[in-house]
């Protein structure tokens, strides 16, 4: 082991400039006029991949975004790791509010990360931390230590709902038989608190729109006289949540799982920093289900919020008009064990329910996905506990994230293995946000902890 961590010391300048690669490649999976990014990217990584040593690279062209492939098998007597990441982006928008292009990588150091950060889009979700995996097999590779099988997958609709893997891991179940699904897709809770993620939350999202009058209508003539949809819809959205800060969709709590109180009590160890968690958002005041802390608000409780809400006039100066229609984009995070079909009808049931009799409204789902957990007394929990800790030098604590990564429910059901999500981001990376950042201290540690990973489950 301790050749390979000299090695990854010896070679630390040159994975950034290698990643700054990756990330002047503006890989939007979900615009389509990126398309020539995306397939470049796909190409750049198994170029990576195979210059780390792997075998049998491949660009697996499939329905959407292909998923490069690569593996390196040493020995069938020993156990298999399968790591998955995604060189997919957000969009980058809005773009007047990055310091500088999002596709123009750059460090600069910040009060959270002293050492630096490296700045683009992409630089956190994902493609710094599946890039630790690469550098991280290049090292076990050239020094002669990788002690079990590795697979690799990284696809590239990750952000749009992961569609094409979905088929591709039920296709490729021989292809992708393994021990054990390694993840570095998520953060840890600080860098003087290193954690591993032990849940994800699903997700159902819908769109909605609600329909008043046939056609605008001119507000002096019509107006006070009719139901105008955009505020139809806002009382309907106001009425989803109640004053305290329960979800009012009728049977949505009904499969909720009931977290023990060890439990509660363990997760609620890590030190909750109110004033902090405000500050680094710029609130003076948190808002939440009541009875629960905001750790746990995050993580073991559903949630409901609108992300979107348009119609009307919204261009320079007035007009003086009343919308036919209003619309808006409604997320649900899930906790085992809501599935998003179960909430996705409630929720469709509860909103028709909710509107008034003087308006149509229609709901359309968009892509959803399971809630995972990893218990923390199973052995790849304890695998990637121990190999954080001896990067880190610091007790490792389990953490529940409150974001989704849907696949990770469907390795589970379709290949049998357990996630193990040793992500090494922070919640401060600004991931989909303006001026995402990923620090080189996270980087590093992420590059060192892998290889002992893979030693302490192989063993
Ligand atoms: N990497 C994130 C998920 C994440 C980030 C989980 C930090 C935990 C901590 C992933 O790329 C993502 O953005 N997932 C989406 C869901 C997807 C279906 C679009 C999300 O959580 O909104
Ligand atoms: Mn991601
Ligand atoms: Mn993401």
């Amino acid at each position: 082991m301790k050749e390979t961590l000299n090695y990854i010391q010896e070679n630390k300048q040159l994975y950034i400039d290698e990643l700054f690669e990756l990330l002047r490649i503006a890989s939007i999976s979900a615009d389509p006029a990126y398309k020539d990014e995306v397939l470049k990217c796909a190409d750049e990584v198994a170029r990576f991949l195979e210059n780390a040593g792997a075998d049998n690279v491949e660009v697996c062209a499939t329905k959407g975004y292909p998923i490069v492939y690569g593996e390196k098998l040493i020995d069938p007597n020993l156990p298999t790791v399968l790591v998955y990441g995604h060189y997919d982006v957000q969009p980058p928008d809005p773009l007047e509010l990055w310091k500088k292009p999002p596709f123009e990588p750059y460090i600069e150091k910040t009060e959270i990360h002293p050492e630096g950060a490296i700045f683009a889009r992409g630089s956190a979700d994902d493609k710094g931390q599946f890039f630790m995996h690469i550098k991280a097999l290049e090292a076990m590779m050239k020094t002669n230590t990788l002690p079990c099988n590795v697979k690799c997958i990284f696809e590239g609709e990750e952000e749009v709902g992961s569609k094409s893997l979905e088929a591709f891991v039920n296709e490729n179940k021989e292809k992708l038989s393994c021990d054990v699904i390694l993840i570095s897709d998520t953060h840890i809770y600080s860098n003087e608190q290193p954690t591993v993620t032990t849940g994800l939350r699903g997700l159902s999202y819908v769109e909605v729109e609600v329909e008043g009058p046939n056609r605008d209508l001119h507000s002096g003539l019509y107006g006070g006289a009719v139901p105008n949809p955009i505020h139809v819809l806002s009382r309907m959205i106001a009425n989803l949540i109640d004053d305290n800060g329960h979800i009012t969709i009728e049977g949505f709590y009904d499969n909720v799982e009931t977290v023990s109180e060890e439990e509660r009590a363990e997760m609620n160890k890590l030190k909750d920093d109110q004033e902090h968690f405000k500050k680094s958002i710029g609130l003076n005041g948190v808002e939440g289900e009541k009875g629960y802390t905001t750790l746990e608000r995050t993580s073991i409780r559903p949630t409901l919020d609108c992300n979107g809400i348009w119609g009307g006039y919204i261009g320079e100066g007035a007009k003086t008009v009343i919308p036919s229609k209003a619309f808006a984009k409604i997320s649900m995070r899930l906790v085992p064990y809501q599935t998003p079909e179960e909430i996705t009808e409630k929720f469709t049931k509860y909103f028709e329910k909710l509107a008034p009799a003087n308006v149509k409204v229609k709901v359309t789902p968009h892509h959803g996905g399971m809630p995972y957990v990893l218990p923390s007394d199973t052995k790849e929990f304890r695998a990637a506990k121990a190999a954080m800790e001896t990067a880190f030098g610091k007790e490792v604590l389990p953490y529940r994230s409150g974001g989704s990564i849907p696949i990770t429910a469907m390795f589970e059901q379709v290949l049998e293995a357990k996630s193990v999500l040793m992500g090494f981001g922070l919640d401060s990376d600004a991931i989909h946000s303006p001026n995402e950042h990923y620090g080189l201290y996270n980087f590093y540690k992420g590059i060192e902890s892998i290889p002992l990973f893979f030693e302490n489950y192989a063993k």
